[in-house]
């Protein structure tokens, strides 16, 4: 299990870097990641969240069906008009969900933990999945897509539900 950092760790805004070693160093990362993302009961996991900023992210829509994809070095190629509200959460923000309005269909190009270049075209479930997963590739987070009163509504509610938690770090403002 790797430890999942929370809003108001640096590394969740920090650029991340492209992977360009596709050794075991890299199918261990990913593999621990799947485990933490099971661990946790997410269906979503991107590197930064654990601590490493790396072009890196793993999803897992169908939990335990065989639906586990890696992703090195992604790269969103085209997105829809047609927009869909769809409510998220992160593993990061734990306790805070809203929706967040994004296009529905996607073309994406990774590769693989092999370093094998991939093309997927996804909608749904799995498409929210990997645009809120990329978005932390940015240092994006689900609730820097909502406006500025939601946001902050967003980042008391997540400081409300962890503040008890024993955290060691309190979040910085
Ligand atoms: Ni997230």
């Amino acid at each position: 299990m790797l430890e999942i950092y929370k809003l108001g760790e640096d590394v969740l805004t920090e650029p991340t870097t492209k992977v360009t070693e596709f050794d075991s160093a890299l199918k261990m990362l990913v593999d621990a990641m799947f485990e933490t993302m099971d661990e946790a009961e997410g269906v979503g996991l991107a590197a930064p969240q654990v601590g490493v900023s790396k072009r890196i992210f793993v999803v897992d829509t169908r939990r335990g069906e065989d639906e586990r994809i890696a992703f090195i070095n992604p790269e969103i190629l085209e997105t829809s008009p047609d927009l869909v509200h769809y409510e998220e959460g992160c593993l990061s923000i734990p306790g805070v969900y809203h929706d967040v309005l994004r296009p529905f269909h996607i073309v994406i190009h990774a590769q693989d933990v092999n370093g094998k270049a991939f093309t997927l075209k996804a909608d749904g479930l799995l498409s929210r999945v990997i645009q809120h997963e990329n978005d932390h590739l940015y240092g994006k987070l689900f609730i820097d897509r909502l406006d500025q009163d939601e946001h902050d509504l967003m980042v008391r509610l997540f400081e409300r539900k962890n503040r008890n938690k024993g955290k060691k770090k309190r979040l910085g403002r």
